[in-house]
């Protein structure tokens, strides 16, 4: 039997449902003010007349009030009606009849529509995850594990993993990496949030111009100035300001515009780094991924007291894993870990470094590299005489274009979501271009991504 209370208060009460007569009431009344039929400061019927009006007990009213009060919705005071108290959420975002949360319909975390085809840079292949030898090496990492593994653990990460980065990185990327010295995070996002946090009040950091720009965020957001670094076709320029702490780069692929430094601005950074007792910091995000030749080892090498390297899986496995690396200098591994104040995941740490040291991050990395070539070479060939930027390498290529605004309103019409250049010069855009990322899209759909960019760019 379900009653609708006839008075001011339109309440739907089911008496027949779950948790008995006092639930049922409770919930009616939970209901009528989320849904703002009851509004904060509106008096309830006095439990007599409801009691009356809904053939309940009378008792059995004053206790779904005492517990209402109890969760904060009903305010009793002693002589005076029993009113909704003040504070109570309204909305048209509560669910009716249940508990549950529906976003509403105008939710603030509400993702825009995502188009149908992307070329957006930052994304690797995802689908291309290797799922199987993730798992496999899950379980056995897991199984064979110490129990202290599942404690809080060394603030530097599992041992395991900084074993089997320490070897990898000296192998694939000649880095010189003593596991005493590698601090996993949370993709170098924390790594770089860390460090900037270790350096405020030494100095500003320069940083490339351009660069990715949630890292200049995260230079702001620990109190830092940054200072831009030109950069040209052979990576940043090695003009360093007066004040500058410490440099971030990205040596092996510029980030965006894609040069790779040059060997004397190398040996030029760390000799500032060395003469100035300063910091270059080594985002070395895609080093794995270079097509026409070996890739050049790691900055880092040179001096290990004045580089740090930082690394992640980002771009070789997923984003998702949100696993980096920090290889430090003595001086700054406490500082870094002082200011870390969250250890990060250790069984997908296991997982890793189990992957590492049965060769299948090496056998994901060689199958991912020839992917990526191809598709490099797929989009060159389909962007036909338009000029590029940077080396082979990577998983993102920089094409010129006379208006990003106008290719953008293509695209988007096109269902093609496309990146341009504006958000990552410091302040004024030297030039017009895209950020064309070409492994984001599965397999499956990298021939349409291509020939709707065609379109879009206007080439036939
Ligand atoms: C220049 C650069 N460095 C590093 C990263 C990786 O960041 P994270 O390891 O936090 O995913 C990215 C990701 O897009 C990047 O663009």
């Amino acid at each position: 039997m379900s009653e609708d209370w006839a008075g001011s208060l339109d309440l739907h009460v089911d008496l027949q449902s779950g948790g008995g007569r006092r639930a049922g009431l409770e919930r009616a009344v939970r209901e009528a003010i989320r849904d703002g039929r009851l509004r904060p400061g509106d008096r309830v019927p006095s439990t007599r007349a409801l009691a009356r009006d809904l053939g309940l007990a009378r008792g059995t009213v004053a206790e779904a009030y005492a517990q209402l009060g109890a969760e904060g919705y009903l305010q009793a005071r002693p002589g005076a009606p029993t009113r909704v108290a003040g504070g109570v959420a309204l909305g048209d975002g509560m669910a009716r009849g249940g508990e549950a949360w529906s976003g509403g319909a105008q939710s603030a975390f509400a993702a825009p529509p995502e188009p149908r085809l992307s070329l957006r840079p930052g994304v690797p292949d995802v689908g291309a995850f290797p799922r199987s030898a993730w798992v496999a090496a899950l379980r056995r990492s897991l199984q064979s594990a110490p129990d202290a593994a599942l404690g809080p653990g060394d603030p530097r990460g599992r041992p395991e993993l900084r074993a089997a980065l320490a070897a990898y990185l000296g192998r694939a990327r000649g880095v010189l990496a003593d596991p005493e010295r590698i601090v996993i995070c949370a993709g170098f996002t924390e790594g770089l949030a860390l460090l900037c946090r270790v350096l405020r009040g030494t100095g500003a950091l320069a940083m490339e111009d351009p660069c990715f720009a949630a890292h200049r965020d995260i230079a702001h957001a620990a109190g830092l100035r940054v200072a831009p670094l030109a950069v040209d076709a052979h990576g940043a320029i090695p003009e360093i300001p007066q004040d500058v702490a410490a440099v971030n780069l990205t040596p092996s692929h510029q980030f965006p515009l894609g040069g790779t430094l040059a060997p004397e601005r190398r040996s030029a950074f760390v000799a500032w780094a060395r003469e100035h007792g300063t910091l270059v910091i080594e985002d070395d995000y895609d080093g794995e991924f270079r097509y026409d030749r070996q890739p050049a080892g790691a900055l880092q090498g040179l001096d290990p007291e004045r580089v740090v390297y930082a690394g992640t899986a980002s771009k070789t496995l997923a984003p998702a894993l949100r696993l980096g690396w920090l290889v430090l200098p003595d001086r700054l591994l406490e500082p870094v870990l002082a200011a870390k104040l969250n250890s990060t995941p250790a069984l997908e740490q296991l997982a890793l470094a189990e992957l590492l040291a049965g060769g299948g991050y090496d056998r994901h990395v060689r199958r991912m590299r020839q992917r990526y070539r191809r598709r490099r070479d797929s989009l060159l060939a389909r962007l036909g005489g338009r000029r590029t930027l940077g080396i082979a390498a990577g998983l993102h290529v920089v094409v010129e274009v006379d208006s990003e605004a106008e290719v953008l309103a293509r695209a988007a019409t096109n269902d093609l979501a496309l990146e341009s250049l504006q958000r990552y010069w410091h302040r004024d855009a030297r030039f017009q271009g895209l950020v064309i990322g070409y492994a984001a899209p599965p397999e499956h759909a990298f021939a349409a991504a291509l020939d709707t960019l065609a379109d879009v760019l206007g080439i036939t």
